[in-house]
């Protein structure tokens, strides 16, 4: 049987990633981290001193640079700026805090994109970030929109920040979470937005594995349409 895509979008801290995962885990499918990418491209531009507003330049740089993702067995998804494991990186504050500029040009986005079609062109895919039912994967079999209030997506990074020994308070988070919010949905190029044949998903209320077993639902219910959620 041909293995579908699964398009999962939403803005920060909704989680789309812990999600993603485990759906993808449960499927047997590739879990693709669309943010990791233009997190990689920050991290490389802030390394070698690229002028972030200079499109041309990030684009060259991106040109020249592997993006890749390797799993072992259980552990977390590691990201390698070509042989450079950048995983711990990339999640940094100088870089959340850049990365919806780069995010923001054209000719980024162009490359990006042309990566992420490339990896999913056999199918097998869940893939998360901001533009990927729209425009990454338009055809994707079942596409999730992701939302939670800003509070709660506020407290979440809270917590996991607290968690690794980062001390940014809550007030700083919740700014940080509404400004990136604002340019990835007011952005011109591929902007945050609902596919229209996406399903809202609000999480703010939902453990992880009760959205976990909805998404799980949805697909059951796209490979054999006869059947009833129950
Ligand atoms: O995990 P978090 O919600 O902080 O964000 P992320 O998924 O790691 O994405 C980081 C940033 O990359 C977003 O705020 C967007 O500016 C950008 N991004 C994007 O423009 N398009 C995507 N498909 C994925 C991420
Ligand atoms: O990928 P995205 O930025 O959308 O979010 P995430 O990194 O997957 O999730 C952010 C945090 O929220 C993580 O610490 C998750 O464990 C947590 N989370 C939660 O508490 N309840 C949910 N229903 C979903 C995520």
């Amino acid at each position: 049987m041909k293995k579908m895509n699964i398009a999962i979008d939403g803005p920060a801290s909704a989680g789309k990633s812990t999600i993603a995962k485990k759906v993808a885990e449960q499927l047997g499918y590739i879990y693709l981290d669309t943010g990791a990418m233009y997190r990689t491209l920050t991290y490389a531009a802030l390394s070698n001193e690229v002028d972030l507003q200079d499109e041309e330049a990030l684009h060259t740089l991106l040109k020249g640079i592997r993006i890749t993702f390797l799993t072992a067995g259980n552990e977390m998804q590691r990201v390698f700026l070509n042989d450079e494991d950048v995983t711990d990186s990339i999640r940094s504050e100088e870089v959340t805090q850049n990365v919806s500029l780069v995010s923001s040009f054209a000719k980024v986005r162009e490359e990006m994109v042309a990566r992420q079609k490339s990896i999913a062109r056999s199918g097998g895919v869940v893939m998360d970030g901001r533009d990927i039912g729209t425009v990454v994967l338009p055809d994707a079999e079942v596409k999730i929109f992701m939302t939670a209030t800003a509070e709660e997506r506020a407290l979440r990074r809270y917590k996991e920040n607290i968690a690794k020994g980062m001390t940014t308070s809550l007030e700083e988070l919740t700014e940080d979470m509404k400004r990136r919010d604002h340019l990835d949905s007011t952005r011109s190029v591929s902007p945050l937005k609902k596919a229209e044949d996406a399903i809202v998903l609000d999480s703010t209320h939902l453990e992880i594995d009760e959205v976990v077993k909805q998404i799980l639902g949805i697909i059951e219910v796209r490979l054999n349409p006869l059947q009833t959620l129950d």
